[in-house]
């Protein structure tokens, strides 16, 4: 099925340039770009991205880290778009993820981990509208 994920290159990849190493990585599985534009979030936007995550240890420092400087943010399509983009990325802990992924060659730790991908159709729709409206999200385009 035809799907579109919501995309985050997080500060640590961005900051080391890996921004067009980490697309070319997207678009060498099929994963075509949507839409996509650099945000450097404040402290009230990471925590509302990452309610979720809320009463979690670790967001405290994750949303220290996501606001310590510039990240890309894109909309991706494709073919499981959802599933496959969080293949592509690996696990969450860089240590763990497989040989070839995202994280396993990029990702500095745990929380520095380079990028983000939605995980259900559900929450790729509100990390969707929360970054882009309508107009910037193509309604057709060779990732459909
Ligand atoms: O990003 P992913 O969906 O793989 O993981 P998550 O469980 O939704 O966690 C969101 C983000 O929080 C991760 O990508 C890490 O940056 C950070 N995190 C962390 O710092 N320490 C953890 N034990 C788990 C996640
Ligand atoms: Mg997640």
């Amino acid at each position: 099925m035809q799907e579109r994920t919501l995309a985050i290159i997080k500060p640590d990849a961005f900051s080391r340039n890996l921004v067009g190493s980490i697309i070319a990585m997207a678009e060498e599985k099929q994963l075509s770009m949507v839409s996509g534009k650099v945000f450097h979030l404040t402290r009230q936007q990471v925590e509302s991205f990452y309610s979720v995550h809320r009463d979690k240890s670790f967001f405290e420092s994750l949303t220290r880290f996501m606001t310590e400087g510039p990240i890309f943010v894109m909309v991706l399509g494709g073919e499981e778009a959802i599933s496959l983009w969080r293949k592509i990325m690996g696990a969450t802990d860089p240590g763990q993820a497989e040989e070839g992924t995202i994280r396993q060659r990029f990702g500095e730790s745990i929380e520095r981990n380079s990028v983000h991908g939605s995980d259900d159709p559900e929450t790729a729709r509100f990390e969707i509208g929360f970054f882009f409206n309508a107009l910037e999200v193509v309604e057709e385009s060779n990732a459909d």
